[in-house]
């Protein structure tokens, strides 16, 4: 691989901006060892959520709730504490790129223990999914900020190699929790996370799931949050997740600012083969526009000048409906 396309995300050195998202594409050392191949930067591990590891440490919390235990243990993924180690360690001993560990959790509670055996196993990095819905009317909405800040302070406090936060775009000051999430210790932000779909069937009459996969329309907001968090927070290490589908994505998001994306959907409807083909694209774009490295070209287009960013896109969204007859 070039070393023009060398980057670094939350410390991590990597070859190339090409990180693949946490999913089943990198749950086992095989599949780790094909992508690293096939020319990525780093693969995230699929999550092990806070209640297989819950469950497994401490069962007795969870004798009120029997189906619940027995669907957690037996059902999600199959994942034991000791399987998810082992595909840490082996995945690290199979590859040179940065393996990173992923955590699905909402609470700061008894699960961050296990933080220290993923660090004892290799993984390069840990990376913080942190999903729960506020759905209770007297519960104020900045506790889920204060959540992710509770659970990252204290990650950080066990672990010494780098924490990054996957951060849900549902916020409503999200350069605001990316400032606070790096001075409680975070390495790395990922914006965004995809949450579950929910669709409903008209025909059953029920509730059922939407599309898993991504459209490349959801990109959007992925530029505009990495963009802003760049220009407002310069030394905040970003990586773009969702929505980005081809190369030309890549290139957006690091215009944006970000050091590195995230992909997944497009690596699952294309194969392995499109990361080849993605990188080399990315070189050929870098070479005939004269750029150096990934870092000359990070944040060129950003909001930069712009004073007030929040006037300058209500400014857009006035231009962009009134030529609208
Ligand atoms: C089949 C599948 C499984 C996934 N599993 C996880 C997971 O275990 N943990 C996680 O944080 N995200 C998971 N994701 C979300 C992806 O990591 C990624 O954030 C999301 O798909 C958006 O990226 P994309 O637009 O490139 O698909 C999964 C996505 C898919 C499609």
């Amino acid at each position: 691989m070039k070393k023009i396309l060398m980057t670094s995300f939350a410390g991590l050195n990597l070859t190339n901006p090409i990180i693949i998202g946490s999913s089943g594409l990198t749950n086992t050392p095989e599949k780790n060892t094909a992508l690293e191949k096939a020319g990525v930067g780093a693969v995230i591990l699929p999550s092990i959520f806070e209640e297989q590891i819950e469950i497994q440490t401490s069962k007795d919390i969870w004798t009120d709730c029997p189906k619940a235990c027995d669907y957690i243990l037996n059902s999600l993924n199959g994942m034991q504490l000791e399987d998810y180690l082992q595909l840490i360690e082996k995945s690290k001993n199979a590859c040179r790129i940065p393996v990173i560990a992923s955590i699905n959790c909402y609470r700061d509670n008894g699960w961050i223990d296990f933080v220290r055996q993923i660090e004892m196993a290799g993984a390069d990095a840990i990376e913080l999914n942190i999903f729960g819905l506020n759905t209770e009317i007297d519960r104020p909405g900045n506790t889920v900020e204060d959540i992710y800040l509770q659970i990252t302070r204290k990650v950080k406090s066990m672990v010494n190699i780098p924490v990054i936060v996957k951060m849900s775009k549902y916020f409503s000051h999200i350069v605001k929790l990316a400032d606070d999430l790096r001075k409680v210790g975070a390495d790395g932000i990922v914006l965004f996370s995809r949450f579950y779909q929910p669709d409903i069937d008209i025909h059953l009459m029920q509730a059922s799931s939407g599309y898993v996969f991504s459209s490349n329309t959801e990109i959007a907001d992925t530029l505009r949050w990495t963009s802003l968090v760049r220009t407002k927070l310069p030394d905040v290490s970003i990586a773009s997740c969702t929505g980005i589908h081809d190369w030309e994505d890549i290139i957006k998001c690091i215009l944006c600012g970000a050091s590195a994306v995230e992909l997944c959907s497009t690596v699952y409807q294309h194969g392995n083969e499109i990361i080849q083909a993605m990188n080399r694209s990315l070189e050929e774009w870098m070479l005939a526009k004269d750029f150096k490295s990934i870092e000359e070209v990070k944040g060129k287009l950003n909001f930069g000048e712009i004073q007030d960013p929040s006037l300058h896109e209500r400014v857009q969204f006035m231009k962009y409906f009134s030529n609208r007859d």
